[in-house]
């Protein structure tokens, strides 16, 4: 993991990504949930929901929101905080894309 961290990681071209459908990607041990936006801004969060753990990417999508779904949380996808009543946070990663190349970089 050491060699991944705070360099850009390939991960997708934007072509393979659906407005409202959410992409599992792996680095290492480190499984995160790619969402692209209708605006084509990906945001990236770890694919663990902070409840119990339902995975993310399989969950309803809409806008920069998705719905965990396993219990129905709904987590804010640019802040990776699950929104009130709930509470707790998934990380958050930062997406750059340079042509059509999608890259994120995971920091400590
Ligand atoms: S595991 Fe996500 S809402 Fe329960």
């Amino acid at each position: 993991m050491t060699q991944v961290l705070n360099e850009p990681i390939y991960v997708a071209q934007l072509h393979e990504l659906s407005v409202g459908i959410g992409k599992k990607v792996t680095i290492d041990c480190l499984e995160l949930a790619l969402f692209r936006q209708e605006n084509d801004d990906v945001l990236a969060v770890e694919n663990r929901c902070p409840h119990k753990g339902g995975v993310l990417s399989d969950g309803i999508v809409s806008g920069e929101y998705v719905f965990c779904p396993m219990h129905d949380w709904k987590i804010d996808l640019r802040k990776g905080e699950a929104v009130a009543p709930d509470v707790g946070c998934v990380k958050t990663y930062n997406v750059s894309i340079v042509d059509e190349a999608v890259y994120i970089v995971v920091k400590e």
